[in-house]
């Protein structure tokens, strides 16, 4: 899927917003070698390097990273997948915000992650899990349905049981893991959910034309306005999956 980073920044700023909580959990080593997969345009990255003596960030989006670079030209940042990273044994701390639910393969994201990791090193991770935006998705299915068109889910949103099996297998220790419900408020009032929309449904609406588009995102908006518009601004039905493991 392509970022719009601009879009990012400016209506989606809640994303990191969200993450700063996990930094709490990043252990205290000045000394520490931290990795932000998935860095998305570095906010979360720039408070990273206040807590490591290196920091690197990688992440797909050659658009994001460009960003990145742009407000921490101090720190390393590598355009690449994250099932390809090009570290073994380099990291104490690997952490990652909003970004597993778009890789399709968590065996082996979690393979590369190990090798990536320092002996001892932690992994702190949030993303969506199972059942995140079950509402909005059901009303997005339908209203593309509606276009003659099918909605194949690209993410990948596991239970608890899924991913700690996973991680176990991998060879990590669970320190941490839990799911919970964090309805998440969108910015822009009645714009939110079509902003929203058009960044995370992307791939899906760049085949689809002005009227048809239109049509898709009314469809949606009232579908889901009963239970996620709130009369002042829409609220996004997120689950959300944090886990901390150990190496
Ligand atoms: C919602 S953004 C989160 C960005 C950042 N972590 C934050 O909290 O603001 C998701 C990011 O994951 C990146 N991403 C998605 N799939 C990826 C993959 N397979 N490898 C590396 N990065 C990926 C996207 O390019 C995007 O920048």
């Amino acid at each position: 899927m392509d970022w719009d980073s601009g879009l990012y920044d400016q209506k989606h700023a809640f994303v990191a917003e969200y993450g700063k909580e996990l930094l709490s959990y990043v252990p205290d080593n000045l000394e520490q070698a931290i990795l932000d997969v998935g860095c998305g345009s570095g906010t979360l990255t720039v408070q990273l390097a206040k807590l490591g003596a290196r920091v690197v960030g990688v992440d797909s989006s050659e658009e994001m990273i460009a960003r990145a670079k742009n407000i921490l030209p101090e720190a390393e940042f590598c355009i690449c997948d994250a099932l390809n990273m090009p570290f073994t044994a380099e990291f104490d701390v690997i952490f990652s915000n909003a970004v597993f639910h778009w890789i399709k393969d968590h065996d082996a994201l979690l393979k590369a992650i190990y090798r990536a990791m320092r002996d001892n090193g932690k992994l702190i991770c949030e993303f969506g899990g199972s059942r995140n935006i079950a509402k909005i998705e059901a009303a997005f299915a339908c209203a593309y349905a509606e276009t003659g068109r099918d909605y194949h889910s690209e993410f990948n949103f596991p239970e608890v049981k899924t991913f700690s099996g996973l991680l176990e297998k991998n060879g990590f220790k669970i320190e941490l893991i839990y799911d919970f419900d964090r309805p998440t408020p969108l910015s822009d009032g009645k714009m939110g959910l079509r902003n929203w929309l058009r960044q995370f449904f992307a791939s899906e609406l760049q085949v689809v034309s002005g009227a048809e588009l239109e049509y898709i995102l009314r469809k949606v908006e009232g579908l889901t306005r009963h239970e996620l518009w709130n009369g002042h601004e829409w609220r996004a039905d997120y689950r959300r999956l944090r886990a901390i493991a150990c190496k």
